[in-house]
Protein backbone atom coordinates (compact mmCIF):
# COMPACT_ATOMS: atom_id res chain seq x y z
CA UNK A 1 0.00 0.00 0.00
CA UNK A 2 1.40 3.45 -1.10
CA UNK A 3 0.08 6.10 1.63
CA UNK A 4 0.53 9.91 0.77
CA UNK A 5 -0.49 13.31 1.73
CA UNK A 6 -2.58 15.65 0.25
CA UNK A 7 -4.24 19.00 1.44
CA UNK A 8 -7.31 21.04 0.16
CA UNK A 9 -10.96 21.23 0.10
CA UNK A 10 -12.30 17.94 1.04
CA UNK A 11 -15.21 18.71 -1.64
CA UNK A 12 -13.07 19.32 -4.39
CA UNK A 13 -11.08 15.87 -3.94
CA UNK A 14 -11.23 13.73 -7.58
CA UNK A 15 -11.44 9.95 -5.57
CA UNK A 16 -12.64 7.07 -5.96
CA UNK A 17 -14.08 7.47 -2.20
CA UNK A 18 -13.41 10.17 0.55
CA UNK A 19 -13.90 9.37 4.03
CA UNK A 20 -15.16 11.58 6.84
CA UNK A 21 -15.44 11.05 10.50
CA UNK A 22 -19.34 12.59 11.59
CA UNK A 23 -19.28 13.26 15.54
CA UNK A 24 -23.00 12.19 17.32
CA UNK A 25 -25.24 14.78 17.15
CA UNK A 26 -22.98 17.02 14.73
CA UNK A 27 -24.87 16.69 11.22
CA UNK A 28 -24.92 20.19 10.06
CA UNK A 29 -21.86 21.18 9.92
CA UNK A 30 -21.30 23.81 6.67
CA UNK A 31 -19.12 20.73 4.82
CA UNK A 32 -21.79 18.30 5.63
CA UNK A 33 -24.55 20.65 4.20
CA UNK A 34 -22.15 21.60 1.26
CA UNK A 35 -21.87 17.52 0.77
CA UNK A 36 -25.50 17.03 1.12
CA UNK A 37 -25.87 18.86 -2.12
CA UNK A 38 -23.29 16.69 -3.73
CA UNK A 39 -25.11 13.89 -3.03
CA UNK A 40 -28.37 14.93 -3.53
CA UNK A 41 -29.78 15.49 -0.07
CA UNK A 42 -29.03 11.26 0.40
CA UNK A 43 -27.46 12.62 3.54
CA UNK A 44 -29.87 14.64 5.21
CA UNK A 45 -32.24 11.71 4.20
CA UNK A 46 -30.49 9.09 6.15
CA UNK A 47 -30.05 11.44 9.30
CA UNK A 48 -33.53 12.22 9.29
CA UNK A 49 -34.44 8.80 9.30
CA UNK A 50 -31.76 7.86 11.92
CA UNK A 51 -30.21 5.24 9.80
CA UNK A 52 -26.97 7.14 10.38
CA UNK A 53 -26.89 9.33 13.68
CA UNK A 54 -22.57 10.01 14.16
CA UNK A 55 -22.40 6.98 17.24
CA UNK A 56 -19.93 4.73 17.38
CA UNK A 57 -19.71 2.28 14.70
CA UNK A 58 -22.24 3.87 12.31
CA UNK A 59 -21.10 4.00 9.08
CA UNK A 60 -22.90 5.45 5.45
CA UNK A 61 -21.67 5.21 2.03
CA UNK A 62 -23.18 7.41 -0.64
CA UNK A 63 -22.95 7.40 -4.32
CA UNK A 64 -21.93 11.26 -5.17
CA UNK A 65 -23.54 13.24 -8.08
CA UNK A 66 -22.61 14.43 -11.17
CA UNK A 67 -20.96 17.87 -9.65
CA UNK A 68 -19.18 15.89 -7.31
CA UNK A 69 -15.58 15.00 -7.38
CA UNK A 70 -15.34 12.08 -5.58
CA UNK A 71 -17.13 9.20 -7.12
CA UNK A 72 -18.62 8.24 -3.42
CA UNK A 73 -18.82 9.32 -0.11
CA UNK A 74 -18.42 6.88 2.84
CA UNK A 75 -19.18 8.46 6.38
CA UNK A 76 -18.21 6.73 9.73
CA UNK A 77 -19.73 7.46 12.90
CA UNK A 78 -17.17 8.74 15.73
CA UNK A 79 -19.36 8.67 18.75
CA UNK A 80 -20.10 11.66 20.96
CA UNK A 81 -17.15 14.46 20.56
CA UNK A 82 -16.06 14.93 24.14
CA UNK A 83 -14.96 11.41 23.77
CA UNK A 84 -13.30 11.76 20.64
CA UNK A 85 -9.50 10.55 20.76
CA UNK A 86 -7.12 9.25 18.87
CA UNK A 87 -8.07 5.60 19.06
CA UNK A 88 -11.71 6.88 17.27
CA UNK A 89 -9.55 8.01 14.17
CA UNK A 90 -7.54 4.70 14.23
CA UNK A 91 -10.80 2.82 14.64
CA UNK A 92 -12.50 4.79 12.28
CA UNK A 93 -9.70 4.50 9.75
CA UNK A 94 -9.74 0.47 10.49
CA UNK A 95 -13.39 0.59 9.53
CA UNK A 96 -12.77 2.65 6.88
CA UNK A 97 -10.32 0.70 5.32
CA UNK A 98 -11.34 -2.38 6.02
CA UNK A 99 -15.56 -2.16 4.39
CA UNK A 100 -14.22 -0.12 1.35
CA UNK A 101 -11.37 -3.44 0.95
CA UNK A 102 -14.63 -5.70 1.05
CA UNK A 103 -16.24 -4.12 -1.73
CA UNK A 104 -12.99 -4.20 -3.78
CA UNK A 105 -12.11 -0.51 -3.60
CA UNK A 106 -8.24 -0.57 -2.75
CA UNK A 107 -7.95 3.29 -3.29
CA UNK A 108 -9.32 6.05 -1.40
CA UNK A 109 -9.10 9.16 0.63
CA UNK A 110 -8.94 9.42 4.26
CA UNK A 111 -10.18 12.64 5.62
CA UNK A 112 -10.50 11.43 9.33
CA UNK A 113 -7.21 13.50 10.19
CA UNK A 114 -9.78 16.57 10.10
CA UNK A 115 -11.30 16.17 12.53
CA UNK A 116 -9.91 17.93 15.90
CA UNK A 117 -9.04 15.85 19.01
CA UNK A 118 -7.95 17.26 22.09
CA UNK A 119 -4.50 17.46 23.26
CA UNK A 120 -3.35 15.67 20.09
CA UNK A 121 -1.41 17.31 17.15
CA UNK A 122 -1.36 17.23 13.53
CA UNK A 123 1.09 14.86 13.31
CA UNK A 124 -0.48 12.59 16.03
CA UNK A 125 -3.91 12.85 14.32
CA UNK A 126 -2.50 11.84 10.67
CA UNK A 127 -0.54 9.04 12.55
CA UNK A 128 -3.57 7.34 13.85
CA UNK A 129 -5.52 7.39 10.93
CA UNK A 130 -2.23 5.92 8.37
CA UNK A 131 -1.89 3.33 11.62
CA UNK A 132 -5.57 2.27 11.48
CA UNK A 133 -5.14 2.11 7.62
CA UNK A 134 -1.95 -0.09 7.72
CA UNK A 135 -3.39 -2.43 10.18
CA UNK A 136 -6.40 -3.19 8.66
CA UNK A 137 -4.46 -4.28 5.44
CA UNK A 138 -2.42 -6.72 7.15
CA UNK A 139 -3.32 -10.56 6.84
CA UNK A 140 -1.44 -13.60 7.47
CA UNK A 141 -2.06 -15.57 4.04
CA UNK A 142 1.23 -17.91 3.54
CA UNK A 143 0.01 -20.72 3.65
CA UNK A 144 -3.36 -20.04 1.88
CA UNK A 145 -2.38 -21.85 -1.47
CA UNK A 146 -5.81 -20.35 -2.79
CA UNK A 147 -5.52 -16.12 -2.15
CA UNK A 148 -8.89 -15.14 -0.71
CA UNK A 149 -9.96 -11.80 -3.26
CA UNK A 150 -11.57 -9.91 -0.35
CA UNK A 151 -10.52 -8.18 1.56
CA UNK A 152 -9.05 -6.79 -1.22
CA UNK A 153 -5.20 -5.41 -1.18
CA UNK A 154 -4.97 -1.59 -0.23
CA UNK A 155 -3.16 -0.10 -3.32
CA UNK A 156 -3.19 3.51 -3.38
CA UNK A 157 -4.64 5.18 0.05
CA UNK A 158 -4.20 9.68 0.78
CA UNK A 159 -4.83 11.29 3.88
CA UNK A 160 -6.57 14.41 3.60
CA UNK A 161 -5.13 17.54 5.48
CA UNK A 162 -7.03 21.04 5.69
CA UNK A 163 -5.90 23.49 3.30
CA UNK A 164 -3.92 25.74 6.30
CA UNK A 165 -2.29 22.79 7.67
CA UNK A 166 1.59 21.66 7.36
CA UNK A 167 2.63 18.72 5.16
CA UNK A 168 5.48 18.36 6.46
CA UNK A 169 3.93 17.78 9.92
CA UNK A 170 1.20 15.05 8.95
CA UNK A 171 3.93 13.38 6.65
CA UNK A 172 6.12 12.95 10.07
CA UNK A 173 3.13 11.26 11.40
CA UNK A 174 2.36 9.33 8.38
CA UNK A 175 6.56 7.62 8.36
CA UNK A 176 6.14 7.12 12.48
CA UNK A 177 3.05 5.02 11.79
CA UNK A 178 5.06 3.26 8.47
CA UNK A 179 7.48 2.70 11.29
CA UNK A 180 5.50 1.56 14.03
CA UNK A 181 3.07 -0.82 11.87
CA UNK A 182 5.78 -2.61 10.34
CA UNK A 183 6.87 -3.84 14.10
CA UNK A 184 3.35 -4.62 14.63
CA UNK A 185 3.34 -6.69 11.48
CA UNK A 186 6.44 -8.39 12.02
CA UNK A 187 5.33 -9.33 15.30
CA UNK A 188 2.05 -10.80 14.53
CA UNK A 189 3.53 -12.44 11.34
CA UNK A 190 6.03 -14.29 14.23
CA UNK A 191 3.27 -14.95 16.54
CA UNK A 192 0.38 -16.27 13.66
CA UNK A 193 3.23 -18.43 12.78
CA UNK A 194 2.84 -22.19 13.00
CA UNK A 195 4.63 -24.32 16.05
CA UNK A 196 6.00 -26.94 13.31
CA UNK A 197 7.84 -24.01 11.64
CA UNK A 198 8.53 -21.90 14.81
CA UNK A 199 10.98 -23.57 16.85
CA UNK A 200 13.12 -21.18 19.07
CA UNK A 201 16.26 -21.59 16.39
CA UNK A 202 13.13 -20.08 13.87
CA UNK A 203 12.41 -17.51 16.30
CA UNK A 204 16.32 -16.52 17.01
CA UNK A 205 17.23 -16.45 12.91
CA UNK A 206 14.10 -13.94 12.20
CA UNK A 207 15.65 -12.29 14.81
CA UNK A 208 19.04 -12.13 13.27
CA UNK A 209 17.47 -11.32 9.62
CA UNK A 210 15.64 -8.21 11.18
CA UNK A 211 18.80 -6.88 13.06
CA UNK A 212 20.37 -7.12 9.95
CA UNK A 213 17.45 -5.35 8.09
CA UNK A 214 17.77 -2.31 10.17
CA UNK A 215 21.52 -2.60 10.94
CA UNK A 216 21.22 -3.16 15.40
CA UNK A 217 23.35 -5.61 17.22
CA UNK A 218 21.74 -9.16 17.67
CA UNK A 219 23.83 -12.15 19.66
CA UNK A 220 22.74 -15.39 20.43
CA UNK A 221 23.37 -17.44 23.37
CA UNK A 222 23.16 -21.27 22.78
CA UNK A 223 22.88 -24.51 25.00
CA UNK A 224 26.87 -24.67 25.40
CA UNK A 225 27.02 -20.78 27.01
CA UNK A 226 23.50 -21.08 28.83
CA UNK A 227 24.83 -23.81 30.17
CA UNK A 228 28.29 -22.38 31.03
CA UNK A 229 26.83 -19.69 32.86
CA UNK A 230 24.31 -21.30 34.86
CA UNK A 231 20.83 -20.43 33.31
CA UNK A 232 19.25 -23.48 35.18
CA UNK A 233 15.63 -22.01 35.25
CA UNK A 234 15.70 -21.58 31.41
CA UNK A 235 17.65 -25.14 30.75
CA UNK A 236 15.13 -26.42 33.18
CA UNK A 237 12.08 -25.65 30.60
CA UNK A 238 13.95 -26.11 27.52
CA UNK A 239 14.78 -30.08 28.48
CA UNK A 240 11.44 -31.66 27.75
CA UNK A 241 11.63 -30.34 24.39
CA UNK A 242 13.51 -32.09 21.45
CA UNK A 243 14.35 -28.33 20.15
CA UNK A 244 17.35 -26.19 21.33
CA UNK A 245 16.93 -23.32 23.27
CA UNK A 246 17.92 -19.81 22.65
CA UNK A 247 18.79 -16.42 24.38
CA UNK A 248 18.37 -13.83 21.79
CA UNK A 249 19.95 -10.62 22.71
CA UNK A 250 19.52 -7.19 20.84
CA UNK A 251 20.89 -4.00 20.96
CA UNK A 252 20.32 -0.71 19.54
CA UNK A 253 22.41 2.78 20.12
CA UNK A 254 20.38 5.43 19.48
CA UNK A 255 21.74 7.65 22.37
CA UNK A 256 24.88 8.66 22.86
CA UNK A 257 27.63 6.34 24.40
CA UNK A 258 27.44 6.98 27.99
CA UNK A 259 23.53 6.53 28.15
CA UNK A 260 22.31 3.84 30.41
CA UNK A 261 20.09 1.36 27.92
CA UNK A 262 16.46 0.63 28.48
CA UNK A 263 16.08 -2.95 28.96
CA UNK A 264 13.11 -4.82 27.17
CA UNK A 265 12.77 -8.70 28.16
CA UNK A 266 9.95 -10.60 26.18
CA UNK A 267 8.76 -14.31 27.07
CA UNK A 268 9.31 -16.63 24.08
CA UNK A 269 8.09 -19.99 24.59
CA UNK A 270 7.16 -21.38 21.35
CA UNK A 271 4.66 -23.83 22.01
CA UNK A 272 2.91 -23.97 25.61
CA UNK A 273 1.69 -27.46 26.01
CA UNK A 274 1.95 -27.17 29.58
CA UNK A 275 4.98 -29.96 30.04
CA UNK A 276 4.28 -32.65 32.44
CA UNK A 277 1.55 -30.54 33.78
CA UNK A 278 -0.08 -31.05 30.53
CA UNK A 279 -2.78 -28.65 29.22
CA UNK A 280 -6.12 -29.80 28.18
CA UNK A 281 -6.74 -30.18 24.67
CA UNK A 282 -9.13 -27.56 23.82
CA UNK A 283 -7.74 -23.91 22.53
CA UNK A 284 -3.93 -26.28 23.41
CA UNK A 285 -3.14 -24.36 19.34
CA UNK A 286 -3.29 -21.27 20.76
CA UNK A 287 -0.60 -22.08 22.57
CA UNK A 288 1.78 -21.29 19.83
CA UNK A 289 1.02 -17.73 20.69
CA UNK A 290 3.74 -17.91 23.85
CA UNK A 291 6.05 -15.90 22.36
CA UNK A 292 3.75 -13.07 21.83
CA UNK A 293 6.08 -11.21 24.83
CA UNK A 294 9.41 -11.91 22.99
CA UNK A 295 7.88 -10.95 19.41
CA UNK A 296 6.31 -7.58 20.88
CA UNK A 297 10.29 -6.55 21.65
CA UNK A 298 11.26 -7.61 18.20
CA UNK A 299 8.96 -5.52 16.87
CA UNK A 300 9.47 -2.56 19.13
CA UNK A 301 13.20 -3.15 17.99
CA UNK A 302 12.77 -3.25 14.52
CA UNK A 303 10.45 0.06 14.94
CA UNK A 304 12.91 1.56 17.15
CA UNK A 305 15.45 1.57 14.87
CA UNK A 306 13.67 2.38 11.96
CA UNK A 307 12.05 5.63 13.98
CA UNK A 308 15.89 6.51 14.91
CA UNK A 309 14.99 7.02 18.42
CA UNK A 310 17.61 8.67 20.26
CA UNK A 311 17.39 6.67 23.45
CA UNK A 312 20.36 3.43 24.00
CA UNK A 313 18.20 -0.30 24.21
CA UNK A 314 18.99 -3.88 24.66
CA UNK A 315 16.44 -6.99 24.27
CA UNK A 316 16.44 -10.49 25.71
CA UNK A 317 13.90 -12.65 24.19
CA UNK A 318 14.35 -16.44 25.99
CA UNK A 319 13.28 -18.96 23.25
CA UNK A 320 12.06 -21.99 24.60
CA UNK A 321 9.72 -24.80 23.86
CA UNK A 322 7.65 -26.33 27.23
CA UNK A 323 6.74 -30.20 26.02
CA UNK A 324 6.03 -33.34 27.82
CA UNK A 325 8.37 -35.95 27.43
CA UNK A 326 10.98 -38.45 29.45
CA UNK A 327 13.39 -35.68 30.02
CA UNK A 328 10.85 -33.12 31.09
CA UNK A 329 11.24 -31.57 34.38
CA UNK A 330 8.82 -32.91 36.72
CA UNK A 331 6.22 -31.15 39.46
CA UNK A 332 8.47 -30.77 42.72
CA UNK A 333 11.75 -30.81 40.60
CA UNK A 334 14.18 -27.85 42.00
CA UNK A 335 15.88 -25.82 40.08
CA UNK A 336 18.99 -23.37 40.00
CA UNK A 337 18.60 -20.54 38.59
CA UNK A 338 21.08 -18.11 36.90
CA UNK A 339 20.76 -15.72 39.85
CA UNK A 340 21.82 -18.66 42.52
CA UNK A 341 18.08 -19.00 44.05
CA UNK A 342 16.68 -22.01 43.78
CA UNK A 343 12.95 -22.88 42.60
CA UNK A 344 11.24 -25.55 43.21
CA UNK A 345 8.63 -26.39 40.19
CA UNK A 346 5.67 -27.20 41.49
CA UNK A 347 3.68 -26.64 38.28
CA UNK A 348 5.84 -27.14 35.12
CA UNK A 349 3.10 -25.28 33.30
CA UNK A 350 3.90 -22.04 35.32
CA UNK A 351 6.95 -21.82 32.98
CA UNK A 352 7.10 -18.37 31.57
CA UNK A 353 8.23 -16.93 34.97
CA UNK A 354 11.16 -19.57 35.03
CA UNK A 355 12.92 -18.58 32.16
CA UNK A 356 12.01 -14.95 32.75
CA UNK A 357 13.45 -14.99 35.90
CA UNK A 358 17.00 -15.80 34.32
CA UNK A 359 16.81 -13.33 31.44
CA UNK A 360 15.60 -10.78 34.20
CA UNK A 361 18.66 -11.44 36.48
CA UNK A 362 21.00 -11.34 32.50
CA UNK A 363 20.03 -8.03 31.97
CA UNK A 364 21.14 -6.64 35.00
CA UNK A 365 24.78 -6.81 33.73
CA UNK A 366 23.64 -3.95 31.11
CA UNK A 367 23.21 -1.97 34.34
CA UNK A 368 20.20 -0.81 32.56
CA UNK A 369 17.92 2.60 33.48
CA UNK A 370 14.65 0.75 33.01
CA UNK A 371 13.79 -2.55 32.30
CA UNK A 372 10.02 -3.58 30.98
CA UNK A 373 9.33 -7.52 30.19
CA UNK A 374 5.93 -8.57 28.32
CA UNK A 375 4.43 -12.06 28.74
CA UNK A 376 1.81 -14.20 27.78
CA UNK A 377 2.32 -14.68 31.81
CA UNK A 378 -1.07 -15.94 33.08
CA UNK A 379 -4.63 -17.06 32.20
CA UNK A 380 -5.66 -15.58 35.34
CA UNK A 381 -4.84 -12.56 33.56
CA UNK A 382 -7.54 -12.79 30.96
CA UNK A 383 -10.16 -13.66 34.17
CA UNK A 384 -9.12 -10.14 35.72
CA UNK A 385 -9.31 -8.17 33.12
CA UNK A 386 -10.34 -9.91 29.87
CA UNK A 387 -9.47 -8.84 26.23
CA UNK A 388 -9.51 -5.29 26.87
CA UNK A 389 -6.32 -4.64 29.06
CA UNK A 390 -3.28 -5.93 29.43
CA UNK A 391 -2.04 -5.68 33.40
CA UNK A 392 0.59 -3.84 34.26
CA UNK A 393 2.90 -4.62 37.95
CA UNK A 394 6.29 -3.12 39.22
CA UNK A 395 8.73 -1.85 41.79
CA UNK A 396 8.59 1.91 40.59
CA UNK A 397 5.42 3.84 40.23
CA UNK A 398 6.65 6.84 37.89
CA UNK A 399 7.60 4.34 35.39
CA UNK A 400 4.19 2.69 35.96
CA UNK A 401 2.55 6.55 35.16
CA UNK A 402 4.43 6.87 32.26
CA UNK A 403 3.30 3.30 31.01
CA UNK A 404 -0.76 3.83 31.68
CA UNK A 405 -0.01 6.70 30.05
CA UNK A 406 1.78 5.64 26.93
CA UNK A 407 -1.55 2.43 26.73
CA UNK A 408 -3.93 5.17 26.81
CA UNK A 409 -2.48 7.49 23.43
CA UNK A 410 -1.30 4.48 21.94
CA UNK A 411 -4.50 2.87 22.20
CA UNK A 412 -2.98 0.09 23.96
CA UNK A 413 -4.71 -0.13 27.16
CA UNK A 414 -2.50 -1.24 30.30
CA UNK A 415 -3.92 -1.78 34.48
CA UNK A 416 -2.22 -1.34 37.10
CA UNK A 417 -2.21 -4.00 39.96
CA UNK A 418 -1.07 -4.20 42.77
CA UNK A 419 2.33 -5.94 43.65
CA UNK A 420 2.23 -5.36 47.82
CA UNK A 421 4.75 -7.26 49.68
CA UNK A 422 1.75 -9.48 51.25
CA UNK A 423 2.06 -11.42 48.02
CA UNK A 424 5.44 -12.81 48.81
CA UNK A 425 4.09 -14.97 51.14
CA UNK A 426 2.33 -17.02 48.65
CA UNK A 427 5.64 -18.42 46.68
CA UNK A 428 7.59 -19.10 49.64
CA UNK A 429 8.78 -22.44 49.49
CA UNK A 430 9.07 -25.54 51.90
CA UNK A 431 12.44 -27.15 49.60
CA UNK A 432 13.87 -24.35 47.94
CA UNK A 433 14.26 -20.65 48.24
CA UNK A 434 10.70 -19.88 46.35
CA UNK A 435 8.22 -22.07 44.46
CA UNK A 436 6.73 -21.42 40.59
CA UNK A 437 2.90 -21.19 41.88
CA UNK A 438 0.99 -19.38 44.53
CA UNK A 439 -2.16 -21.30 43.70
CA UNK A 440 -5.36 -19.80 42.48
CA UNK A 441 -5.67 -16.30 44.86
CA UNK A 442 -4.50 -13.23 42.73
CA UNK A 443 -2.50 -15.72 40.35
CA UNK A 444 -1.25 -12.73 37.98
CA UNK A 445 0.28 -10.64 41.40
CA UNK A 446 2.00 -13.53 42.73
CA UNK A 447 3.44 -14.66 38.87
CA UNK A 448 5.30 -10.66 39.15
CA UNK A 449 6.11 -11.34 42.70
CA UNK A 450 7.98 -14.43 41.63
CA UNK A 451 9.61 -12.44 38.92
CA UNK A 452 10.58 -9.21 41.11
CA UNK A 453 12.67 -11.95 43.05
CA UNK A 454 15.04 -11.85 40.19
CA UNK A 455 14.59 -8.49 39.47
CA UNK A 456 17.96 -6.18 40.79
CA UNK A 457 18.13 -2.78 42.01
CA UNK A 458 16.60 -1.30 38.70
CA UNK A 459 13.43 -0.17 37.72
CA UNK A 460 10.67 -2.56 36.88
CA UNK A 461 7.43 -2.69 35.27
CA UNK A 462 6.01 -6.24 34.13
CA UNK A 463 3.31 -6.29 31.46
CA UNK A 464 1.14 -9.31 31.45
CA UNK A 465 -0.39 -9.43 28.05
CA UNK A 466 -2.28 -12.75 27.60
CA UNK A 467 -5.51 -11.11 27.23
CA UNK A 468 -4.25 -8.71 24.03
CA UNK A 469 -1.70 -11.09 22.24
CA UNK A 470 -4.17 -13.15 21.01
CA UNK A 471 -7.70 -12.30 19.21
CA UNK A 472 -10.17 -14.97 19.04
CA UNK A 473 -12.72 -13.66 16.49
CA UNK A 474 -11.17 -10.68 14.70
CA UNK A 475 -12.56 -7.45 14.39
CA UNK A 476 -11.88 -4.45 11.43
CA UNK A 477 -7.56 -3.55 11.76
CA UNK A 478 -7.51 -6.99 13.42
CA UNK A 479 -7.88 -10.44 11.80
CA UNK A 480 -8.65 -13.65 14.20
CA UNK A 481 -5.01 -14.42 15.56
CA UNK A 482 -1.73 -12.26 16.95
CA UNK A 483 -2.40 -8.87 17.27
CA UNK A 484 1.54 -7.55 17.83
CA UNK A 485 -0.02 -5.88 21.29
CA UNK A 486 2.74 -4.02 22.88
CA UNK A 487 5.06 -2.98 20.46
CA UNK A 488 2.55 0.61 19.76
CA UNK A 489 2.33 1.39 23.51
CA UNK A 490 6.09 0.58 24.14
CA UNK A 491 7.23 2.90 21.37
CA UNK A 492 4.55 5.33 22.62
CA UNK A 493 6.70 5.39 25.94
CA UNK A 494 10.27 5.33 24.07
CA UNK A 495 8.85 8.61 22.28
CA UNK A 496 8.20 10.09 25.20
CA UNK A 497 10.47 9.31 27.69
CA UNK A 498 12.85 11.01 25.42
CA UNK A 499 10.77 14.26 24.14
N1 LIG B 1 1.09 -19.31 28.71
C1 LIG B 1 0.30 -19.56 29.85
C2 LIG B 1 -0.67 -18.42 30.20
C3 LIG B 1 -1.76 -18.17 29.19
C4 LIG B 1 -2.97 -18.83 29.27
C5 LIG B 1 -1.58 -17.23 28.21
C6 LIG B 1 -3.97 -18.56 28.36
C7 LIG B 1 -2.58 -16.96 27.29
C8 LIG B 1 -3.77 -17.62 27.36
C9 LIG B 1 1.20 -19.78 31.06
O1 LIG B 1 2.42 -20.39 30.79
C10 LIG B 1 0.48 -20.69 32.00
O2 LIG B 1 0.24 -21.81 31.64
N2 LIG B 1 0.16 -20.19 33.18
C11 LIG B 1 -0.54 -20.93 34.15
C12 LIG B 1 0.09 -20.69 35.49
C13 LIG B 1 -0.41 -21.59 36.60
C14 LIG B 1 0.01 -23.00 36.33
C15 LIG B 1 0.16 -21.10 37.90
C16 LIG B 1 -2.01 -20.50 34.17
O3 LIG B 1 -2.27 -19.30 34.01
O4 LIG B 1 -2.87 -21.35 34.28
MN1 LIG C 1 2.26 -22.49 30.74
ZN1 LIG D 1 3.15 -20.13 28.93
Amino acid sequence: MKLTVKKGDPLKQKTPCLVLGVSEGKLKTTLLQQLDKQVGGAFSQATRSKEFTGSKGDSLLLYAGKGAAAERVLLIGLGKEPALSLASLRQAASSAARQLAERQLGSFLLGLALVAVKKSSLAERAQAVAEGALLADYRYDRYQTKKPGRPLALDKVGLLIGAKESLAEAQSGLAAAEAICAGVCFARDLVNDPGNLKSPEYLAMEAVRMAEQVGIKCRLLRRAQLEKQGFGALLGVAQGSEREPYLILLEYQGGNGEQKPIALVGKGVVFDAGGISLKPAEKMDEMKMDMAGGAAVLGTMLAAARLQLPVNLVAAVPAVENMPSGTAIRPGDILTSLSGKTIEVLNTDAEGRLILADALSYIGRYQPRVVIDLATLTGACIIALGNHAAAVLGNHDGLIRQLLKAGERSGERLWQLPLWEDYAAQIKSDFADVKNTGGRPAGTITAAAFLQQFVDDYTWAHLDIAGMAWDEKGKPGQPKGGTGFGVRALIEYLRGDVK
